[in-house]
């Protein structure tokens, strides 16, 4: 038997998945860290715990499953997006990584605006420059810390920075590299426009490869340090939203991901490059090789239901407190809830959103506000959702849902119905890792196509209709619409 292992370098942890070449998951294993906050608004991490904790989960995960490291034969890599790796000559790392949550980039956000022009940058990356993407944060440093930026030589995402480790080569993979806004999205390659408008070297950058295409093998050294054998290819992998969608098999046009995490994001497979004229969404390369897709992140998802539990409903289990909310009628009694607790992405890029409970009444009770809760977050994503059928993403056949949120119940019912959709949960919900896997398997062999890997080994488990309360949440969506745009001046002044 030949094994896979995907591997994902998330904020909190990286993960390492054993997979057989038959597609079954063997066995999992992680190591977590934390990340640092210096500064209001900075978010950073030293690249050496992803590679330590690298190691102790591919140790760890062979060990498990009592599989001897020269039967994998092939590794697949995801991560978090976004961050700024900053190497010098010697590949010596030269500060902690700026993370994809970082914001402290908005003045080089409005100068990359300025120096390029919104529409001009729109076009040419598929993107707006927003304060989580990587080449905001590189003006950033050569705003602030001149004596950092004067020995950059090589510039990485997270992901990459492991494979460094563990081949000595320098390569991105192509969905990852659409999420620096360096990159052409439409012709899946560096933009020389961008980097020269932008005064960064294009010689920093590293060279790119499709996600399932083999960059690198591992080197002695990291054979001895994590017991694989020398030799064995890595493959390109992806972005961790990129790979997770290969890891629900939503890899064809027409396939919708939702995932329901802290953040919330809707993710869209297309056979060919769409852009939102005004960024709104984030365009991205597909870890599927020459597919594309759109994307919508709500920063508080079921972040959001986390905060009001804890904060108003600290006693009570979450699926009581959910439950009671299945007794409320679509639309909240007229209660709706703006899930903006930590800024926005989608729709409305802009760290200073806030959240909201609008048309509260003396008749509403904690069970209203659960519910305009639920709602509000469907509501969120319905805008992203509105803005992919805007840029021509018709005929939406279905939706595969991932993560904590989507245990709900009701709460796939309330999406079900918002985003008038199909809802179907698959057989996999080991994601961005297990999306990984099937990237390396794809790549030495195994599999004639990602789409192939995934239709052989992707079942769908369960499915939540649209009901018949479709039209109960049209009226609450529509007011819903217009409370950003009623308080965007509101929330500048309270932050
Ligand atoms: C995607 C994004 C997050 C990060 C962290 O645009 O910002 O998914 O990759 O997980």
């Amino acid at each position: 038997m030949s094994y896979f292992i995907g591997i994902d370098t998330s904020t909190t942890a990286t993960k390492a998945l054993l997979m057989d070449s038959a597609g079954a998951v063997i066995a999992v294993a992680a190591h977590e860290y934390t990340y640092e906050t210096p500064q209001p608004l900075w978010s950073e991490q030293h690249p050496a715990l992803w590679w330590d904790a690298t190691v102790k989960s591919i140790r760890d995960v062979l060990d498990k499953a009592d599989v001897d490291g020269t039967a994998v034969h092939g590794i697949g890599l995801a991560g978090q997006m976004h961050g700024l790796v900053l190497l010098d000559a010697d590949y010596n790392v030269i500060r902690p990584a700026l993370l994809w949550n970082d914001q402290r980039t908005g003045a080089e956000c409005d100068e990359i605006r300025a120096r390029i022009g919104k529409e001009r940058l729109v076009e040419l990356t598929g993107n707006d420059a927003l304060t989580g993407f990587t080449a905001p944060k590189i003006l950033w440093v050569r705003n602030n810390e001149p004596e950092n930026y004067a020995r950059i030589a090589h510039i990485l995402l997270p992901k990459d920075y492991v494979r460094l480790k563990l081949t000595g080569m320098l390569a991105c993979d192509r969905a990852g590299g659409a999420g620096t806004l360096l990159f052409d999205v439409k012709s899946r390659s560096w933009s020389g426009e961008v980097a020269a408008l932008l005064g960064i070297d294009p010689e920093w950058l590293p060279p790119t490869f499709e996600g399932s295409a083999v960059t690198s093998m591992v080197a002695g050294s990291a054979a001895e340090l994590t017991g694989l054998r020398a030799g064995t290819p890595v493959v390109g992998g992806g972005g961790d939203q990129a790979a997770n969608a290969v890891g629900t098999g939503a890899v064809n046009e027409g396939v919708v991901a939702l995932s329901l995490g802290t953040s919330g994001v809707i993710f869209a497979t297309t056979d060919t490059p769409m852009i939102e004229p005004e960024g709104r969404l984030h365009a991205f390369c597909h870890a599927v090789p020459h597919k594309w897709h759109l994307m919508g992140v709500m920063l508080s998802a079921a972040g959001s239901l986390r905060w009001y539990r804890d904060t108003v409903a600290p006693d009570i289990a979450f699926d009581d407190l959910v439950e009671a909310a299945a007794d409320i009628g679509p639309g909240a009694d007229g209660l709706l809830f703006l899930p903006y607790l930590t800024g926005e992405r989608t729709p409305h890029p802009d760290p200073l959103a806030r959240g909201a409970f609008i048309g509260l009444t003396v008749r509403h009770t904690q069970a209203h506000m659960t519910r305009a809760v639920l709602e509000g977050v469907a509501y969120g994503l319905r805008d992203s959702f509105e803005l992919m059928k805007a840029v021509g993403l018709g005929n939406v056949k279905q939706i595969r849902i991932s993560g904590g949120g989507t245990r709900s119940g009701l709460w796939r019912q309330i999406l079900a119905d918002v985003l008038q959709t199909e809802l179907v949960t698959v057989n996999s919900t080991e994601g961005a890792a297990f999306g990984a896997a099937i990237l390396a398997a794809t790549g030495c062999g195994v599999f004639a196509s990602v789409e192939t890997a995934c239709d052989e080994i992707i079942q769908i488990t369960g499915s939540t209709v649209p009901g018949k309360d479709l039209a109960a949440y049209e009226i609450p969506y529509a007011n819903y619409r217009r409370l950003y745009p009623a308080l965007q001046d509101v929330f500048q002044q309270l932050a």
